[in-house]
């Protein structure tokens, strides 16, 4: 089924993982990320004409999106020679300057260009590094070759070599650039599958075309044909297993099967209890609660001591009371009420989430304004708030920020569910999409009055789309407007809805 000329760019090798084997080998492959990838294309081919103003790019945003990938085609379409810096434990002053150094002055043999590479340049970084790090500005400055870093989180680039390079950002593929890489995947494996099954995959993998790509070998193997029920079984949520954890201690009697499930779990026993003792008044009654709680309390004494003594040993003693100890509480069978996460998470994330987009928010204005956080909250935001209310200021200036749907819900005061909201959100993305977002760099000036504001304002995308923010929810498809009104509205329907 593979088209003729599928062969010759991907490797054949069918040994190695399928992320490796049809990894793009030229930049027209590389799926979603258009602009950056142009934009790269523009920089190597400047190269042509002498040395550009910026020597350096460094390509960033999250892993497993075409980083990597999109520096080795760059060298294949170009023809160029690459010279690769990889391993962490090579990254010393004199590794650096010995390869890069080197390559960088010296002519590649045949008189072309080559490439230097430094991917996950962001792992530079601590004292015994920073010689790697200064090594690395040097080169930059006297090389006489293109070089092309590339990092997950451009906070662990120091400022010296992020001034040096022109800033490229990579962004997480949306569910609808991902599936026609997974499906083109499945025709050449000759896979059999539904489009439910792609699209499950894809939203699972949140962007990331590496876990995607993974995901689809793993629920694939040994078959010929996917269905959607495979991607469930498969699917890797670890939460998936306290739930059945809880379910052999509430509805079970048997004492090793409770204990074994503590074990298959990724939750300490400080975690366990805590969703042991949440379910506990809902699952059992009379009696067997009192008695349920008597075995809580007795585990809540080891941990205690774990804690106390940091013996962990104990750990075992606290994970038998609270699994096997309540699942032989009970006399007689509940009928299934569901399970809850611990309501002191659900507080807790709740209170986290609001102050976490009010961080952020302000984060974001004072990387545009070169202020303060605070000072941003305090002094800046009013105004932001203002210039939101007319639309033609709110979308250029959501795009500039990159913000998502909850910071502009935050902003305009309004629920994150109104079209309102998820207007300025659809035209911002587009405006950050476009091929060349005219109205970011118009309105770039508004912050950025001083010199190099073009390039202020690149930097500040940059620096925003890498805050290394908590685990707060993305919003996951924004082309799905009315799937999320429905979640907006639905009740709890699994376990994890909070
Ligand atoms: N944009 C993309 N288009 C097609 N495949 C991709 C893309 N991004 C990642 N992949 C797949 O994921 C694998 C890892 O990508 P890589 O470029 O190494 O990610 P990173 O951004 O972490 O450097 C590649 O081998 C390729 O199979
Ligand atoms: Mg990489």
């Amino acid at each position: 089924m593979s088209r003729p000329d599928d062969a010759q760019d991907y490797t054949p090798d069918e040994s190695i993982e399928w992320s490796e084997k049809y990894r793009p080998k030229t930049l027209a492959r590389i799926a979603g990320n258009n602009k950056p990838v142009s934009d790269l294309c523009a920089w190597a081919k400047a190269w042509k004409h002498g040395m550009p103003d910026k020597k350096a790019a460094i390509l960033y945003g999250k892993p497993g999106i075409g980083k990597t990938t999109a520096a080795y085609a760059l060298a294949h379409d170009f023809n160029w020679e690459v010279i690769e810096l990889n391993a962490s434990d090579q990254r010393t002053a004199a590794a650096i300057q010995k390869v890069a150094g080197s390559a960088s002055r010296t002519a590649a043999l045949c008189g072309g260009i080559r490439l230097i590479v430094l991917d996950e340049a962001d792992n530079i970084h601590g004292n015994a590094d920073r010689g790697g790090a200064q090594a690395l500005g040097k080169i930059i400055k006297d090389t006489s070759q293109p070089i092309l870093l590339t990092a997950n989180d451009l906070y662990g680039v120091s400022q010296s070599i992020k001034n040096l390079c022109l800033p490229i950002a990579f962004r997480s593929l949306q569910s609808r650039s991902l599936i026609p890489v997974l499906n083109k995947i499945c025709q050449n494996e000759e896979i059999s599958c539904d489009i439910d099954v792609l699209q499950k995959i894809a939203e699972t993998a949140h962007g990331d075309v590496r876990s995607a790509i993974n995901d689809l070998q793993a629920v694939a193997a040994g078959k010929s044909e996917l269905h959607v029920e495979d991607v469930v079984t498969s699917s890797r949520d670890p939460r998936d297993t306290i739930f059945d954890a809880l379910k052999k201690i509430f509805k079970g009697k048997d004492i090793k099967e409770a204990l074994n499930a503590t074990y298959a779990i990724d939750e300490t026993p400080d975690d366990l209890i805590q969703w042991v003792d949440e379910n506990l008044p809902a699952q059992y009654r009379g009696a067997d609660m009192t008695r349920g709680f008597a075995m809580l309390s007795r585990a809540d004494l080891f941990l205690g001591r774990v804690r106390l003594r940091q013996n962990y040993r104990m750990w075992r003693y606290a994970g038998a009371i609270m699994s096997s100890g309540v699942a032989v509480a009970k006399s007689r069978e509940y009928p299934g009420a569901r399970f809850m996460p611990p309501s002191q998470w659900r507080r807790l994330k709740s209170t986290r989430t609001s102050r976490q987009i009010r961080d952020a928010v302000s984060e974001k204005i004072g990387l545009a304004c070169h202020v303060s956080q605070k000072y941003a909250r305090l002094n800046v935001l009013p105004f932001i708030r203002i210039l939101f209310s007319n639309s033609d200021y709110a979308v250029p200036l959501a795009a500039r920020m990159d913000l998502d749907l909850d910071e502009i819900a935050y902003i305009t005061g309004s629920k994150k569910s109104t079209k309102k909201v998820k207007t300025i959100h659809q035209e911002a993305r587009e405006m950050i999409d476009g091929e060349t977002s005219e109205h970011i760099e118009t309105f770039g000036r508004l912050g950025a009055y001083e010199e190099g504001a073009g390039e202020v304002a690149g930097a500040v995308r940059a620096e925003v789309r890498v805050q290394p923010q908590k685990p707060r929810k993305e919003p996951k498809k924004e082309e799905k407007e009315e799937k999320e009104e429905k979640e907006e509205k639905k009740p709890q329907t699994s376990l994890f809805d909070f």
